[in-house]
């Protein structure tokens, strides 16, 4: 089969060749819940180049090299996280290349320091406790708006200094803005209405904000975007708020979607989630391990600035890479049996769940935090956690992947 026939209806339209079987598969919305058998069939045929002008690369060692060639360019034309798409003046680092994404970074990196993150822990842990108390009194927990949206949303907004009252706009907005984040294939990569609400809706907020901070700066990191001078001149309003906003937007869906898979992975697995119970100091190494074997950023793009090859593959410039982290997780060359969810691994080489090279992620301290404080009080606070039958759904981001719905039953809190 080519294509879905939804699929095929919009190629037909647009003039656009049926998507490859294997791009297909990958696509369809019936196989986001276990996207694992498409990624494997596209890791064996990496590099693969489906049509001119993409290679999709799905092996560990062919995403880790060309991910750290600085001849891949970050500057996608397409670039859903920035306010005004147009202009690279106004693009979030994460679009952008040396030296400007050099500058950019080394901004913020300062907030995002192991000091700086050890030292949130006790928030981080009273915030998630009070979390799953509230849960308990309701007598159910429903893991992805219960636990895993409000965590790194007001860890997010503490950091920027925004208003936590604003949860709800924030939290529509970024989910909408992850839903354009799918690449290009097919009809999946279309800049949605709903999206460029979104963009705007931030742009509109965070302009207000930044205006508000100007005026009266505070202890928070917008503030400290706004004072800080470099050769004499300050960083001008827009690219204040293309950092605020990709940090909102990277540092919140992303984590929601790991709160959300390391849950289901532990319920699925009862045995080693009795074992973290029984020694909280697991929570690290059960992070690591869910981050390999189901990945929320499933993949990344880059487009090739130089002729290049990898493997039996030649790229030209301007060509797209599309990176599947997903995939390379779970490659065989270096993770044995890479489909069992196992904590006592020790791999050969690191998970690209938080990519690699210039781009790796900034607050992956931070999110490690986070997931390790919701994960140890997860196995420690509930009494018999499990999986509510029919309890999961899927949300329909092929990227930004994970669980919509997580509904897990319990018989009480422990107290002891
Ligand atoms: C489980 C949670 C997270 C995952 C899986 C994740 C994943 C990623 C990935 C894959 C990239 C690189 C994309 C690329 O190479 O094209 C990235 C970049 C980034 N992430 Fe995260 N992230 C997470 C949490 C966070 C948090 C909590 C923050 C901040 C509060 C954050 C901030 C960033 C930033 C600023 C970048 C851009 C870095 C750059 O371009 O230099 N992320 N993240």
């Amino acid at each position: 089969m080519v294509g879905t026939a939804a699929e095929n209806a919009e190629s037909a339209r647009s003039g656009r060749p049926p998507l490859p079987a294997e791009i297909a598969d990958l696509t369809d919305p019936g196989n986001r819940e276990n996207p694992y058998p498409s990624l494997e069939k596209l890791r064996r045929r990496s590099p693969y180049a489906p049509f001119d002008g993409l290679l999709v690369v799905g092996r560990h060692d062919q995403c880790s090299a060309l991910l750290r060639d600085q001849t891949m360019s970050a500057a996608r034309d397409r670039a859903p996280l920035s306010p005004t798409p147009r202009g690279p003046r106004t693009r979030n680092f994460l679009h952008l290349d040396p030296p400007d994404h050099t500058r950019y970074r080394r901004l913020v990196t300062g907030a995002f320091t192991r000091r700086k993150v050890d030292g949130m822990a006790p928030w981080i842990r009273g915030i998630a406790t009070d979390l799953f108390r509230a849960a308990a009194e309701a007598g159910s927990l429903e893991v992805i708006n219960d636990l895993a949206y409000p965590l790194p949303l007001r860890v997010i907004c503490e950091l920027l200094g925004v208003p936590y009252e604003d949860r709800r706009l924030l939290q529509d907005w970024s989910s909408e803005l992850a839903a354009v984040l799918d690449p290009p294939l097919g009809s999946t990569g279309r800049m949605t209405r709903e999206a460029a609400r979104a963009r705007a809706g931030f742009v509109h907020y965070f302009r207000r904000l930044i205006e508000e901070r100007r005026s009266t700066p505070r202890q928070d990191l917008i503030s400290h975007l706004l004072q800080i001078e470099e050769d004499g001149h300050q960083l001008d309003e827009d690219d204040v708020l293309a950092t605020c906003v990709l940090l909102l937007n990277a540092g919140h869906e992303t984590t929601v979607n790991l709160i959300g898979n390391a849950v289901l992975a532990l319920l699925r697995h009862p045995g080693q989630l009795d074992r973290l119970r029984a020694d909280p100091t697991l929570a690290p190494a059960v992070v690591e391990e869910v981050l390999r074997y189901d990945a929320p950023v499933q993949m990344t793009t880059r487009v090739a600035r130089e002729h290049g090859a990898i493997g039996d593959a030649r790229f030209r410039p301007g060509d797209t890479v599309l990176f599947l982290l997903g995939a390379a997780n779970r490659d065989p060359d270096v993770y044995p049996d890479p489909d069992r969810f196992d904590i006592d691994r020790s791999p050969a080489a690191a998970h690209l769940a938080f990519s690699a090279g210039a781009h790796f992620c900034l607050g992956a301290g931070l999110a490690r935090l986070e997931i390790a404080i919701a994960l140890e009080l997860f196995s420690t606070f509930l009494v018999r956690p499990r999986l509510r039958p029919g309890g999961v759904t899927y949300k329909r981001n092929l990227n930004l992947r994970g669980p919509s719905h997580l509904l897990v039953d319990f018989d009480g809190v422990r107290t002891g």
